[in-house]
């Protein structure tokens, strides 16, 4: 009995603490909100790999539907589609990370070396559902999933398109 009053008194103890320190932190806004604040490399690689196992586990049941870029005109309106889309945060095949990447953190992902590593469907979720606490939007809001199941799959070609290849596409896409 003696055992469990002491336990009681610990634990309401502790929970006491803990909401003095919650108090503390949230009504003193002692919280770096600041986007150039960068947090520390280990917080940085865990919410990372959090991220990047939470998309994973998302589309577990998802049907891949990737689409035919063979066709010119679904190609080009794929590149039509990254260009108004996608091109002011993620740089393109060969490219440079354009302006807004830089004052972006967590950084615009490498769509090059993401499609590297990426299945299909989980480009596709990124696109369509974003990527909370981040720049990344939630596409699937304003478009629907035949576009960006399009420029899913063009962005799951950009490890094997140089940037002379991008260009002509981009400047022929641009053209109509
Ligand atoms: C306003 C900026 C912005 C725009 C516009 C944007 N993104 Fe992103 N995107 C981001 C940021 C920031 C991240 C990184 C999020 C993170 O690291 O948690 C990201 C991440 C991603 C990822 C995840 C890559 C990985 O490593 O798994 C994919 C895929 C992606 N974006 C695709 C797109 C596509 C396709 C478009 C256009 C349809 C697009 N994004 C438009 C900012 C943007």
């Amino acid at each position: 009995m003696a055992f469990i009053k002491h336990a009681a008194i610990v634990l309401l103890l502790a929970a006491l603490i803990g909401a003095s320190v919650a108090g503390w932190i949230i009504l003193g806004g002692r919280f770096d909100v600041a986007v150039s604040a960068q947090l520390p490399q280990p917080v940085h690689d865990l919410i990372h790999l959090t991220r990047v196992n939470a998309v994973r586990r998302e589309v577990r049941d998802l049907d891949a539907r990737p689409i035919d870029l063979d066709d010119e005109a679904v190609l080009l309106g794929a590149v039509r589609g990254f260009e108004s889309m996608c091109a002011d945060c993620h740089q393109r095949p060969g490219g440079d990370p354009p302006a807004l990447a830089r004052s972006l953190n967590p950084a615009p992902a490498k769509l090059c070396e993401a499609a590297e590593k990426r299945s299909v469907e989980e480009l596709f979720w990124v696109t369509k559902h974003g990527i909370r606490m981040s720049a990344m939007p939630a596409w699937g809001t304003t478009r629907d999933d035949q576009e960006l199941w399009a420029i899913a799959t063009l962005v799951a070609r950009f490890p094997n398109l140089t940037a002379a290849e991008y260009e002509q596409m981009r400047a022929a896409a641009m053209a109509q």
